[in-house]
């Protein structure tokens, strides 16, 4: 489409050297600058070039019926469909993942929503339909079941200039599962889980190959009932074939087997250039070592991705929490607790994942095929200094026959969690070297101090991402450098009011990256997880990418060189900007 436009002009540029210039540039004017928009921008709604309703019902024939029509959530609170008991209904619901990653379209974060339909309305407003608008949520999503739909989707996103979007449960804090005026393709119903004996160059052993709807609390009880465990984050519902293998994936099994990524042994695909294909270290390996941390929906959607599978065992933990009753020794015990990180990352299997509050302190200890006695040795240090500084705390030690048991018991209101969506975040890789070091580690505590605040909280993830000896695969990929030299990878979140306006969105937004440029500042040459941060349009690529971005670039430009796949902070997102009405256009 774009050669033939640029074909177009071409010829009609010849005609205006042989042809007199006033008539061909009345001719030409309209015709020129509708081919203009064309090529730069893509369609939105209220354009003419928009795909007709016939063109959006021969997509649907295209895809067997599977094609939905997307509307906001909210929409049971406005217009001709408001129902005031569904309305009410939603309102308790609004800060629940089910809702979200059940729905074509929806997304968590409400950076992204944007308020365009918010359930929180004053009923006099309850019958303008105008004031409930999908934003940046899509106008049509695929219900994908097979390549043939992507293949489908991607087609008709070309031929019809539209903004495409990867939805698959909607966690994503960039707003990389949503876009103005986008067709979704919404991977969220492929729910196989096989089980395989894998036989590969690099790999020999059990296998799991998952669906890309698959989520976590699905695959780890599928697993566990085959006495086996996969890596997944603490988050039960997380896609794990999405945004969380593509972004690398942290999670309570990296002190074993290290980050998601260096599980991998193949992917089942759909690229923008080259259809449908399997990407392994065998075939398609630039492919394979990029989807394996190379950050989100850039190169190729999912159908499915088959990873290592461990032979399950007991697992040792501890929680410690301590609450914050005088200012000085609790940062000082919080101080303590970094300290004791270089040492509980070098036991084998173990990780944390602790929160940091300005009121309080709580770590939650994972040990695998670990023992008792290893943990109380290992945390006997820390304690030790809580005890001298007379900082009260509770600590309880665990033993579980099985990681799931382990699991089940740190994670409450299973089988979805607890986590709220009203989340915004900001992040960064915190290097061993930092930890280590006595004068940037308490540079970094009094950053903490600042920045934790009334509506600031944090979370910190250990373990041993930086071992490769520990996580034995030794693969290939396109992980961020700064993983194998972290001590911990932190995020700060705040946690907006469900109702908040667009301006206090905007301002806890504000606040989020005034923290974290903080943190990048106390880091230098370190690097941001991209699942858990805010982009910055001055430092994206080196946060999220380090020294891997120009690989990257050329396996873009191999899989989908018309960049259809696009979303914040993706590599050779900078080939498109987004102008003041939402559209996407070529810079
Ligand atoms: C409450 C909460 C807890 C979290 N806990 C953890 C954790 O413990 N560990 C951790 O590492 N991360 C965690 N995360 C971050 C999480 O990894 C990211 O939000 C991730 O992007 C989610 O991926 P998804 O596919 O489920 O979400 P989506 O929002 O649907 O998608 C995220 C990205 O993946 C792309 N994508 C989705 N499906 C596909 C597909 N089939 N093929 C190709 N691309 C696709 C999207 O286009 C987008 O770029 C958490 C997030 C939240 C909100
Ligand atoms: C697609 O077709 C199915 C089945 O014919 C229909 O139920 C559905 O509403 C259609 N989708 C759209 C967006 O029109
Ligand atoms: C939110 O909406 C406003 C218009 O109401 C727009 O200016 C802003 O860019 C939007 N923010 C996001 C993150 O989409
Ligand atoms: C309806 O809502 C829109 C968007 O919020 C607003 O601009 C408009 O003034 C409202 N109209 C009425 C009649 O309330
Ligand atoms: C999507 O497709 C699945 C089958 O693959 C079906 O069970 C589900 O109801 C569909 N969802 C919607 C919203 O159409
Ligand atoms: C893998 O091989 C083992 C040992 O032969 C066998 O017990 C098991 O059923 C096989 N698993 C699968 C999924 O084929
Ligand atoms: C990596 O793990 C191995 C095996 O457990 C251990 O001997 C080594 O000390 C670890 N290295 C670091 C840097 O933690
Ligand atoms: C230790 O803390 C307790 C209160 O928790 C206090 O009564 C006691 O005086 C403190 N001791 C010292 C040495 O600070
Ligand atoms: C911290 O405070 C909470 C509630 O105020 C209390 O339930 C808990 O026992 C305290 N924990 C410690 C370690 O003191
Ligand atoms: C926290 O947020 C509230 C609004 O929810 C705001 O009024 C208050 O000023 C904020 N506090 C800080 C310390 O930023």
């Amino acid at each position: 489409m774009l050669s033939l436009s640029y074909m177009l002009v071409s010829r009609l540029l010849a005609a205006l050297l042989v042809l007199p210039t006033m008539i061909t540039v009345r001719a030409l004017h309209p015709l020129q600058l509708q081919r203009h928009a064309t090529s730069n921008c893509h369609y939105l709604p209220e354009d003419a070039g928009w795909p007709s309703w016939n063109q959006w019902g021969s997509l649907n024939q295209s895809v067997g019926g599977r094609l939905i029509a997307g509307k906001p959530l909210a929409s049971v609170c406005y217009g001709h469909e408001a129902n005031a008991a569904a309305c009410t209904a939603l309102q308790a619901d609004w800060t629940e993942e089910l809702i979200y990653f059940t729905d074509p379209i929806a997304v968590m974060s409400p950076k992204f929503l944007n308020d365009s339909c918010t359930p929180f309305i004053a009923t006099a407003t309850a019958s303008n339909s105008s004031a409930c608008a999908l934003g940046n949520l899509p106008n049509y999503a695929i219900n994908v079941s097979s390549a043939e739909d992507l293949v489908a989707g991607f087609k008709f996103a070309k031929d019809n200039n539209i903004r495409l979007v990867v939805k698959n449960t909607g966690h994503d804090f960039l707003g990389r599962s949503s876009g103005q005026g986008s067709l979704s393709l919404w991977t969220h119903n492929l729910k196989d889980i096989t089980f395989l004996n894998y036989t590969s160059e690099g790999y020999k052993g059990p296998a799991v190959r998952l669906g890309a709807g698959v989520q976590a609390y699905e695959a780890y009880a599928a697993v566990a009932s085959k006495d086996l465990r996969i890596t997944g984050g603490l988050c039960p519902t997380v896609g794990l074939a999405g945004g969380y293998i593509t972004g690398g994936g942290h999670g309570p099994l990296m002190g074993s087997y290290g980050l998601a990524a260096d599980n991998s042994l193949e992917f089942e695909v759909v690229t923008p250039d080259k259809g449908y294909l399997v990407a392994s270290p065998s075939k398609n390996a630039d492919l394979f070592w990029a989807l394996n941390g190379g950050g989100g929906s850039a190169y190729a959607v999912i159908l499915s991705h088959t990873t290592r599978a461990h032979a399950d065992g007991p697992v040792a933990g501890a929680t410690v929490s301590i609450n914050n009753t005088d200012e000085t020794t609790y940062w000082a015990a919080v101080d303590a607790w970094h300290s004791l990180l270089p040492a509980l990352n070098s036991v084998p299997g173990a990780a944390s994942s602790f929160e940091i509050t300005e009121a309080s302190f709580f770590a939650l200890i994972t040990v695998l095929d670990g023992s008792t006695t290893e943990v109380t040795d290992t945390l006997a240090p820390f304690l030790a200094q809580l005890d001298q500084l007379n900082v009260s705390y509770a600590s309880v030690i665990t033993y579980d026959p099985t990681y799931y048991a382990h699991f089940s018991e740190s994670v409450s209101n299973l089988p979805y969690g607890p986590f709220p969506t009203n989340n915004l975040v900001g992040g960064r890789i915190i290097p061993l070297s930092v930890v280590s070091t006595e004068d940037q580690r308490s540079k970094l505590i009094a950053a903490l101090r600042t920045i934790l605040g009334s509506n600031t909280t944090s979370w910190g993830i250990s373990g041993n991402a930086a071992n490769l000896s520990v996580s034995h695969t030794g693969l290939d990929t396109a992980r961020l450098p700064a993983w194998s030299k972290m001590a911990y990878t932190l995020q700060i979140n705040a946690f907006p009011d469900r109702d908040a306006s667009v301006d206090l969105l905007n301002n806890a937004n504000a606040e989020i990256i005034a923290g974290q440029d903080v943190l990048r500042s106390l880091t230098p040459g370190g690097g941001t997880y991209i699942n858990e941060a805010t982009a910055d349009p001055a430092y994206w690529k080196d946060d999220f990418y380090g020294i891997n971005y120009q690989r990257l670039l050329a396996v873009k430009e191999t899989y989908d060189s018309g960049v259809i796949l696009y979303g914040p902070g993706v590599v050779r997102s900078d080939y498109w900007t987004v102008a003041s009405d939402g559209r996407l256009c070529k810079v």
